[in-house]
């Protein structure tokens, strides 16, 4: 079977099932699937049937996690934001049960609501009705935000989305 890198079907294992039509998100680093939920929005209530698993086998990657949405296609921006926690992820998106796009997520140049900042006196945590608002941008290798209302910089991004 395709899927090597992830469960051999065999006795003893079990396979995420195909979907058939929607969005999976591959090579997302080992741990992060549930913060990719939540950048997506999906959290207890919502409708769409979700399958995941984690700490899976990978041949790039050692382990990985992978996040299959059925019936949702999620847009290039929101999907480019699963990028600030999980840069190598692949999208795969799914029509009878082909896969008829697959692309690598890209850093997003600025990013609203997700992030929230640090600062607890930044305009962004007051009682006024401001979103966050953070620029993106790559110091090395680390990807790192900067809050456009207070200047603030965080790399541990994980943290505060
Ligand atoms: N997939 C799925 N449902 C489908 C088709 C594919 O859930 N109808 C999933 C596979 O299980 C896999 C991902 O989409 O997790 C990518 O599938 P595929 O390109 O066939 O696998 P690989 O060749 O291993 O992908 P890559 O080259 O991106 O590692
Ligand atoms: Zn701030």
């Amino acid at each position: 079977m395709k899927d090597k890198d992830c469960f051999k079907q065999d006795r003893k294992h079990l396979v995420i099932s195909k979907i058939r039509s929607g969005t999976v998100i591959d090579h997302i680093p080992p741990g992060m699937a549930l913060l990719v939920l939540k950048i997506l929005g999906i959290s207890p209530g919502s409708k769409e049937a979700v399958s995941m698993a984690m700490n899976v086998p990978s041949s790039k990657m050692g382990k990985k996690d992978i996040v299959k949405v059925e019936g949702k296609f999620i847009s290039d921006e929101e999907l480019n934001r699963i990028s600030l926690i999980a840069p190598e992820a692949t999208i795969n998106l799914v029509e009878d049960f082909e896969i008829t796009r697959k692309f690598a997520v890209e850093l997003p140049e600025v990013v609203e609501k997700i992030i929230s900042c640090p600062n607890q006196n930044c305009i962004s945590n007051s009682k006024e009705p401001i979103n966050s608002r953070f620029k993106i941008f790559v110091v090395g290798k680390k990807v790192t935000a900067k809050c456009d209302y207070c200047g603030k910089k965080i790399t541990n991004l994980e943290e505060y989305i």
